[in-house]
């Protein structure tokens, strides 16, 4: 696992830009994982402006998101997919019919999972899939559980998530309770892995990443297992473990 602790924020941002940019300068074609919530925001800053002021091209890049709330349509202003739109994908020139984010809103909850990790198959994989952790040591939204799920599935938010993304909605009661996300499997299968951490209230998350075990009531421990880690950490996060 390589482990790159920056300054601070903005320095961790332009480093995973840098690196997203590098996998896309190496093979045009590339599928890139993507993840939403607060600390990606900076790395998609940055990677719109190099695509508007360096010209990185993104029109043959394919796209699947980690997760999204069930119950949320794609145009509800907390959806990850309207998130990724605003935040990404209305500013590069990634093509609409490559971009995949889960669908919130089905009648087949095993048929949309089982059709998203056939739709991943199909692209051939994931090259390059960004993670953030959460405060509980999930990731994507595979919760700590007493086992792992490996596919695209359901999953029951834990209250400690739920009250972490409350800042995104107007009452923490707004916050869907249920999410679709990839399984741990399927983040495992991506052939590399970018996991960024910002801020004191993920010091602990991010040093149990290092508990010399795997864990699933500690997810992101399964990440000692993937030959093809790298952790963009800033100061903060990276507190509990220099
Ligand atoms: C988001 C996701 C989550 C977040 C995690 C950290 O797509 O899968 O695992 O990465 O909850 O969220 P932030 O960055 O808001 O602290």
């Amino acid at each position: 696992m390589q482990i790159n602790v920056m300054k601070d924020y903005q320095d961790l941002s332009r480093k995973a830009a840098d690196c997203v940019a590098q996998q896309i300068k190496r093979r045009a074609n590339s599928v890139i994982g993507f993840a939403t919530g607060g600390t990606p925001v900076g790395m998609y800053a940055e990677l719109i402006r190099m695509h508007q002021q360096e010209g990185l091209d993104f029109q043959q890049v394919t796209s699947f998101n980690l997760d999204e709330y069930v119950g949320l349509s794609t145009d509800h202003p907390q959806s990850y997919y309207h998130f990724m739109w605003e935040r990404l994908f209305s500013q590069i020139n990634i093509l609409p019919e490559n971009i995949h984010v889960p669908p919130g809103i089905f009648d087949d909850a095993e048929a949309v999972c089982r059709q998203y990790e056939a739709q991943i198959e199909q692209a051939g994989g994931i090259d390059l899939q960004i993670l953030g952790i959460g405060q509980n040591g999930h990731i994507g939204f595979n919760e700590p559980r007493d086992t792992f799920t490996v596919s695209t599935h359901i999953t029951e938010l834990a209250e400690k998530t739920r009250k972490a993304n409350a800042r995104f909605f107007s009452s923490e009661a707004e916050v869907p309770h249920r999410a679709i996300t990839m399984g741990i499997g399927s983040i495992m299968k991506a052939r590399s892995i970018l996991l960024l951490a910002s801020g004191r209230s993920k010091a602990e998350a991010v040093k149990q990443i290092f508990s010399g075990r795997v864990d699933p009531h500690i997810p992101a421990s399964v990440l000692q297992l993937h030959p093809h880690v790298m952790l963009i950490l800033d100061e903060e996060a990276a507190s509990l473990i220099v």
